[in-house]
């Protein structure tokens, strides 16, 4: 974080301090801020700051509760949205060889993609349940905080390097060519339902099979990934499974009451 004297030049009044307005702006966005790691947050904070050119934390918060372009992109900054499809590939083929193949011996399953950003994720697990002729036999719900990108992912159009881990031959299967963007098909956008949701305020769905909560958590504090991580045990029925991102391996997950299963994959004693 930058010093606050940087912001502040000695002969202006300050009438609102940084913690006062982390506050405030957390009550209008819902978001709770103290969750996430301060340091990469005050920085965010910092830089829009910077960048918009504001004297005072009194300016930002007035700006934020009178401009809603500027709010969302202040809560995009926050929650930074970066995504792709077979994000860390070897973990979907692993989804796809091991992890679905057996959760459906059962004859329906319920998928999260919890943090879902612009769709990738949810759409590659649909894309892996499609090739494994199984879409008919899986509900998936896919929740993210940011509504913006929330609506980017129902569009489900993307750049060539959003799908540049798909699998060659698949491409062609699930995409149409627009422009130079890659339009994903109807039957695998139907596959998922989109919804509004914040993983450290609302109350979450259970019965699921499989939670995916990739690259969400790493601007969480420890004490709001534990309650996460609870809330996603509850969640799980016996036997289903918790996907993570490859960086943030859950260390004290047996005391949790998850079992290990794959590098990234934790399950749900039966
Ligand atoms: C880096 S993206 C990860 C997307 C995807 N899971 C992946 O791994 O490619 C992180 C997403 O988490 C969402 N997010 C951050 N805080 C959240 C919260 N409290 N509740 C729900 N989603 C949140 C952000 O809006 C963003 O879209």
């Amino acid at each position: 974080m930058l010093p606050i004297e940087r912001y502040f030049p000695e002969e202006e009044v300050v009438i609102l301090d940084y913690a006062t307005f982390k506050k405030m702006a957390a009550e209008l966005t819902q978001i709770d801020l103290n969750s996430y790691k301060s340091q990469q947050m005050d920085r965010r904070i910092n830089s829009l700051m910077s960048f918009w050119n504001l004297q005072s934390y009194d300016e930002f918060y007035d700006l934020l509760r009178k401009d809603p372009k500027r709010y969302k992109d202040f809560v995009k900054k926050l929650t930074i949205n970066v995504s792709e499809f077979f994000r860390n590939a070897e973990r979907f083929h692993e989804l796809w060889q091991s992890i679905l193949p057996e959760l459906l011996k059962k004859p329906q399953i319920r998928i999260w993609s919890a943090g879902c950003s612009d769709g990738a994720e949810p759409y590659t697990i649909a894309i892996i349940l499609h090739e494994l002729q199984a879409q008919h036999r899986a509900r998936i719900i896919a929740s993210d905080v940011d509504r913006v990108i929330l609506e980017k992912a129902k569009e489900a159009v993307y750049a060539l390097n959003e799908v540049k881990s798909v699998p060659e031959e698949l491409l062609p299967r699930y995409f149409d060519m627009r422009d130079s963007f890659y339009v994903l098909k109807q039957p695998i956008k139907d596959m998922v339902e989109f919804r509004a949701q914040n993983l450290l305020v609302d109350e979450y769905e259970e019965n699921f099979d499989l939670i995916v909560c990739r690259n969400v958590v790493i601007y969480f504090t420890e004490d709001a990934k534990i309650v996460l991580y609870q809330k996603f045990l509850k969640a799980l029925n016996p036997g289903g499974y918790l996907m993570v991102g490859g960086t943030e391996p859950i260390l004290a997950y047996r005391q949790m009451g998850f079992e290990n299963a794959l590098t990234s994959f934790y399950r749900k004693p039966i």
